[in-house]
């Protein structure tokens, strides 16, 4: 008996060894809790699981060999319940059911990542008394959270990150004695804002880790509460809140931290000099927020410091000597300096740094010529990035670099005119970008062979050649640009994985077709700009999988025939951008489909039939529609008037007839409302958009036909910028007096068409006018004498009418000389030489035209069409943000989750101005990795 109990004793023993790896045989473990496997397939039974992810969990089964549970060997109750997430694909969705409450011996439950549809936290879960472990994270859980879990005090991580979650007080963690990591990261804390420190402060003697990122705080108390004790403290992370100081006394208290992040707050003034409290630092972000002044001398204190985060501050001077391995920072690993204004020699800077992993100074002013000597001791260098400084690589023609990089990042520096031969010796790195770095040269063929492993290349604004590359295998490659070069060849085969492909602004030849290989093989596409080459032929019809891509640019090419039908799959398309082709026929009705459309420019093609109605109903969030230079024909249609953010319509030179639609744009009438929530949702498509149009030289806001004025993207944003260009058609009738409520308008031009009776007196009232052209119509009667309170007006055209009486006077129209009234007969008054009578009267009177100056055609019903279209303006900018984000950089989408960062985020893009451009090229990367690690990945 004896003998036999022990025996039994040793296979359990025995598979309790194995378990996982063997399956044990005659039933001896399987000491699962029937209860418990009930409780568990109850479970289930509230979730939906797409991917059938909970496959094994089947009636009769062992539930303690089930995917993600855990038992207890020796009890066989279920202990664990790790159940995390980490792709979209496999989410489980539904609820969380009380069935739970069977398992009375859980302590570790972890639903990273999963979609509980924005559910709350269910409340039965604060009677589960012997969990240790929550995670709940990145679940789209939302809501109030309670008091609940205020008796789970045995709890020792608490995860309710990245969900919607807000709260009313911490009273309840109170309760949790045993904490160690606490993860509110994304909570609303804001009305909690006078006691959140208080409360936490009671279980901070165990706390080992906070994260409080993207809370909405805004203070910390400003003399240290008492009996505060922070000595088990190792970690804490207040990113992403509105802190603008931070207490000494915070620095002095933690005497056991470890890593710090204080980044994306709003920090000013220098780096503050408490800091050199925290000698157990180890990690220290305070990137993204307001600090100036110099890099201080005190990091060499800091002698366990790893990592050093200062980027995207507005620190000056030099990289002082102190940090560097001279001064005893022997462990650091990462210096992150980027976006500052850092000047200096980086030549004399260099050597102190050697030891690091990671040197990325990118943009800033430093300057210098680096050679082999400067890098010969960089050992361990995994990323360097110099971008967008005035830096020089003068490498011998056979350096073989002590280091092999990841990440190569060297735009705008000096390195040309020949390829940098070194980067042969480099067989590691993922992301590359020589971008605009002076190499003129023809890219080696060992170049391309390197690529197997690289994700992201730029190598744009050179003057690159050569021919024959095959992408078809790169199936890593993410980004590739290639534009502003000298590529001249076909096109070639595309990697089948990209997002991002640019290929604009070379001389590429021959058909597209390639782009349907990649089309077929995934659904990845987002971005594709093949503008500017000579391309020539059909755009096939393959765009059957297309529902990523967001931005289509073919333009300046010689594409022929129709736009094909397949476009209309690309759901989420914001620009289509095709001028300058050859294409011909009509629009196709699928485009329809492409209901997020923002931008849709097919100017100078040979395009013809009628402008199609239903644009102004399906495609109700477009900001520019330019079809000048084409053939359409028939009226232009009312429903245009319905586009609520139109800000240019360019119709001109094409055969269209009937008369101006009498409406008003509302975008055009009503300034931008520039409230935080709408012009931060504003700003991703804005910047995106304005970003891409600054690189794609937009001709349509390069310049204004027929002015020699010129629209300057760099101070206005695209969407600022609001034209109607109507020119060079066959519009009859009068210009409708809605005109006049356009008010942001700052481009018209009707010229060259056959438009009669009087230029409408409120015409004064579009007081942001910069350019108008009336010229080459029919227009009498006298000059609206409102016209002079035009103070923007800088061009303005009114000849070839027959237009009578005097020129108004006044200050801005003495500034316009002759031309821009001759043909008018009819006319006098300065600038013309033609004087008036005595009187101030013209000699002429119209007969059609009344005394009364001004008259306004069809005044009568114009209000209530007015109040149908809705003066006011109710942007749409949220919903073309959400639609922008599904597919676009990946951080928006995140972003767009999660309110508090997002308005964080940019919150910080807006004050950066003309840096965003290098900001979000920069730091993509950066921000993604940022992103990533606080969310499983999508
Ligand atoms: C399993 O249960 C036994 C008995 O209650 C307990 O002593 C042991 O700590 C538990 N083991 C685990 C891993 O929870
Ligand atoms: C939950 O699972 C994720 C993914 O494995 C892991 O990163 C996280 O640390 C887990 N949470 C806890 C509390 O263990
Ligand atoms: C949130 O929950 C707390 C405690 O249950 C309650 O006092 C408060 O009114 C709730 N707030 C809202 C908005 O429901
Ligand atoms: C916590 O426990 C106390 C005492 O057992 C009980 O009165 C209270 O209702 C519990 N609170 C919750 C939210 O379960
Ligand atoms: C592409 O489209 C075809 C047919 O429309 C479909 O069968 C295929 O699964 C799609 N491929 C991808 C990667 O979406
Ligand atoms: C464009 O293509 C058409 C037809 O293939 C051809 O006749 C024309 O010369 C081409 N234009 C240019 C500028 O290459």
């Amino acid at each position: 008996m004896m003998v036999n109990t022990g025996f039994l004793q040793f296979i359990a023993i025995l598979c309790l060894l194995m378990q996982g790896i063997v399956q044990c045989n005659g039933g001896l473990n399987s000491q699962f809790i029937a209860s418990e496997a009930e409780a568990l397939l109850e479970f289930k039974e509230g979730l939906k699981d797409p991917s059938n992810v909970l496959s094994s969990w089947k009636h009769g089964n062992d539930c303690c060999h089930w995917k993600g549970v855990g038992c207890n060997t020796t009890t066989g109750h279920v202990i664990s319940l790790d159940l995390y997430c980490s792709n979209s694909l496999d989410k489980l969705q539904g609820h969380v059911s009380s069935a739970l409450l069977q398992l009375p011996y859980l302590s570790y439950l972890n639903l990273t990542g999963n979609d509980f549809m924005q559910s709350r936290v269910p409340d039965f879960l604060g009677n589960m008394q012997n969990l240790k472990h929550l995670d709940l994270s990145h679940a789209n859980f939302k809501g109030n959270l309670s008091d609940n879990l205020v008796n789970l005090s045995l709890l020792e991580s608490l995860d309710l990150s990245g969900n919607a979650f807000y709260v009313n007080n911490l009273k309840w963690l109170q309760g949790l004695s045993s904490m160690k990591i606490l993860d509110l990261s994304g909570v609303d804390l804001s009305s909690c804002e006078n006691d959140w420190f208080h409360d936490i402060r009671a279980i901070l003697h165990s706390l080992e880790t906070l994260r409080l990122s993207g809370c909405q705080l805004h203070k910390l108390p400003t003399s240290p509460p008492p009996e505060v004790n922070f000595d088990s403290l190792v970690t804490l992370d207040l990113s992403i809140n509105y802190f603008n100081s931070t207490p000494d006394w915070l620095f002095e208290k933690c005497h056991h931290l470890q890593n710090l992040n204080l980044s994306l707050n709003n920090l000013q003034g220098l780096i503050p000099y408490s800091i050199v409290r925290l000698t157990t630092l180890e990690i220290l972000d305070l990137s993204k927020n307001s600090l100036i002044g110099s890099i201080p001398n005190f990091f060499d204190w800091l002698v366990n410091l790893v990592a050093l985060d200062l980027s995207y501050n507005m620190l000056s001077g030099s990289i002082p000597s102190t940090l560097g391995q001279d001064h005893g920072l022997n462990n650091l690993k990462e210096l992150h300096l980027s976006i500052n204004q850092l000047n200096g020699s980086l030549e004399r800077s260099i050597h102190q740094l050697s030891s690091l992993v990671v040197l990325n100074l990118a943009v800033n002013n430093m300057e210098g010529i680096i050679s082999d000597v400067h890098l010969a001791n960089f050992s361990n260098l995994k990323v360097l990035d110099l971008s967008f400084n005035d830096v020089t690589l003068n490498m011998s023609k056979n350096w073989i670099p002590p280091f092999q990089l990841e990440n190569i990042g060297l735009a705008k520096c000096h390195l040309g005119p020949q390829f940098p031969k070194w980067i042969q010796t480099q067989k590691n790195f993922s992301h590359i970008d020589i971008s605009n770095a002076g190499v003129f040269d023809i890219v080696p063929n060992w170049f391309w062979d390197l690529l197997p492993s690289v994700e992201h290349m730029n190598l744009s604004y050179n003057g690159l050649r050569s021919c024959g590359h095959d992408f078809s295998q790169k199936f890593k490659l993410k980004t590739l640009d290639l534009s502003n070069n000298n590529f001249s060849c076909a096109l070639p085969r595309l990697p089948p994985n990209s997002r991002h492909l640019d290929l604009s602004n070379n001389l590429f030849y021959g058909t597209i077709s390639h782009v349907c290989e990649i089309l077929c093989f995934n659904n990845s596409l987002e971005t594709l700009d093949l503008s500017f080459n000579n391309l020539s032929g059909v755009i096939p019809n393959c765009w059957t999988n297309g529902t990523n891509m967001i931005i289509l640019n073919l333009a300046k090419n010689n594409f022929t025939e129709s736009i094909p039908d397949s476009f209309g799959n690309l759901i989420n398309l914001h620009m289509l951008i095709m001028y300058n082709n050859n294409l011909s026929g009509g629009i196709p009705e699928t485009l329809k489909n492409c209901q997020v459309m923002t931008l849709l420019d097919l100017q100078s093609n040979r395009l013809r039939g009628p402008i199609p109605y239903w644009i102004g109903t399906d495609m109700q969030i477009l900001e520019a529609l330019i079809l000048g230079r084409n053939s359409f024909d028939e009226n232009i249609p009312t429903n245009l008037c319905l586009l609520k953010s139109l800000h240019i319509l360019d119709l001109s030179d094409n055969q269209l007839t009937g008369p101006i639609p009498r409406c008003v744009f509302p975008a055009m009438a009503t300034e931008e409302s520039v409230n935080e929530k709408s012009y931060m949702e504003f700003l991703t498509i804005e910047e995106s958009l304005s970003i891409y149009l600054s690189r794609s030289k937009h001709p349509l806001l390069i310049s204004w036909k027929g002015a020699d004025r010129s629209f300057h993207r760099g101070g206005r944003m695209f969407g600022y910028i609001k034209i109607i260009d109507l020119s060079s058609n066959f519009l009859k009738e009068g210009i409708p007096a809605e005109i006049g409520k356009l008010v942001e308008l700052v481009g018209l031009n009707l010229s060259s068409n056959q438009l009669v009776g009087s230029i409408p007196s409120n015409i004064g009232e579009m007081e942001s006018l910069e350019w108008l052209d009336l010229s080459s119509n029919q227009l009498s009667c006298a000059i609206p004498t409102s016209m002079v309170n035009l103070c923007s007006l800088g061009v303005l055209n009114l000849s070839y009418n027959t237009l009578s009486g005097n020129i108004p006077i006044g200050i801005q129209m003495e500034t316009f000389d002759e031309s821009s009234f001759q043909g008018n007969p009819h006319l006098c008054g300065s600038p013309l030489t033609k004087a008036c009578l005595e009187d101030g009267n013209s000699w002429f009177k119209d007969k059609h035209c009344s005394d009364i100056e001004g008259s306004i055609e069809h005044e009568s019903d114009d209000n209530h069409e007015d109040k149908v279209l809705g003066m006011e303006i109710n942007p749409l900018y949220i919903s073309m943000a959400m639609g922008f984000s599904t597919g676009f950089w990946v951080f928006w989408g995140s972003l767009i989750l999660i309110a508090s960062w997002r308005h964080a985020y940019f919150r910080f893009l807006s004050n950066l101005n003309d840096k965003i451009y290098v900001t979000v090229v920069v730091t993509l990367n950066k921000l993604q990795r940022k992103l990533h690690t606080q969310q499983p990945p999508m």
